[in-house]
């Protein structure tokens, strides 16, 4: 069988290099992505440290075995045959260090596996403004980098000054924010490039002022999005001067369901994993809404999620 031999080929690598780190094969992705759906990485690493982190790398590309980031797998669908190669995780790398302040600022570095609530919450607690808008949004700090992620006229791209990455052959750069070609919940940043970490600035404020804010934020949030089950976000981008989510509703897709996905009431732009859901019932709800919102407003949906991963019958 063809997942057999890969694993084979991987348990090879790990006797010729130095790793220090959690090593898994076939690992089911419905562990790591928030809308519980996925089928099995053929490997999935969780490096420790920078160089196990470059040895893997290295000796991936060597073997043209291909990789994938993962962040926090929040805005991301993986198919039900799984992924093929392997799957990086970079949740170790979850230091926040504050490298100078002044009067008005502060300048940290905040490490790619930080979770993107530990870091809003950090700055709730010092008084720091700048990402008030990003409460709620689940997450790592690398993902929302990569994703640009955003709420309420924040994004993230707002607060950035450089980001280092490390390249496929282990090279680590550093990029700064205008040398990134950041747009509408998207980043320039290559999918080759795995991003390490990355310096920001914020205000310094008022604790009260920047709490009331996030906490303004949260309970819109919680008032107009779907909490209590599992989903990946925003399904669609919203299309320029439009609400995605809006034009699901008036199409009347609200509740629409194929197998365990559901169209949430909540909000139309938010699918929700009902029970034991596939991947590939969750592409034809997609496609089902978009022809909905296609026949009825002439408006193309394009997706805000990404969605990766081999078919459940191809290459198993
Ligand atoms: N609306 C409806 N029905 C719905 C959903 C929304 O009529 O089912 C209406 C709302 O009443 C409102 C308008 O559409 O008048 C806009 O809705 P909302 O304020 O919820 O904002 P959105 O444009 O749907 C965007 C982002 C969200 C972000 C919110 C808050 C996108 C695709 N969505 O949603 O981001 O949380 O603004 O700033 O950019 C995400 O990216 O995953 C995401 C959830």
């Amino acid at each position: 069988m063809r997942s057999q031999g890969i694993v084979e080929e991987l348990e090879e690598i790990f006797s010729e290099i130095t790793f220090e780190g959690d090593v898994r094969f076939m690992e089911p992705m419905i562990k790591h992505t928030s809308l519980r759906i996925g089928g099995p990485a053929d490997l999935f690493v969780i490096p420790r440290n920078i160089p196990s982190l470059k040895n893997i790398l290295v000796a991936l590309k060597k073997r043209k075995i291909p990789f994938l980031a993962l962040g926090g797998g929040t805005n991301i669908l993986v198919r039900d045959g799984g992924i093929e190669g392997a799957v990086i995780s970079l949740r170790s790398f979850k230091k926040i260090e504050i490298l100078s302040e002044d009067k008005a600022n502060v300048k940290m570095h905040v490490e790619a596996g930080t979770s993107l609530q530990r870091l809003v919450n950090f700055s709730r607690e010092k008084g720091y403004a700048g990402i008030e808008g990003l409460a709620g949004i689940p997450g790592s700090v690398g993902g929302a980098i990569c994703g640009n992620a955003g709420a309420f006229g924040y994004e993230m791209k707002d607060v950035l000054i450089s980001v280092s990455i490390m390249d496929d052959k282990g090279k680590i750069k550093t990029l700064k924010k205008e040398d990134i070609d950041f747009g509408y919940r998207r980043s320039g940043i290559s999918s080759t490039d795995l991003l390490l970490s990355a310096e920001i600035i914020l205000k310094k404020d008022k604790k009260e002022h920047v709490s009331a804010k996030i906490e303004d934020f949260l309970k819109k949030k919680w008032e107009s999005q779907p909490f209590s089950e599992p989903s990946a976000g925003c399904v669609f981008k919203n299309p320029p001067e439009l609400s995605a989510g809006r034009l699901i509703d008036e199409a009347g897709c609200k509740g629409m369901r194929i197998g365990k996905i559901e169209v949430s009431s909540i909000h139309a732009n938010f699918f929700t994993n009902k029970g034991k859901a596939t991947a590939s019932d969750f592409i034809r709800l997609m496609k089902d809404v978009a022809q909905k919102v296609k026949e009825r407003f002439g408006v193309v949906l394009e997706p805000e999620i990404r969605i990766v991963g081999r078919n459940a019958d191809v290459n198993r």
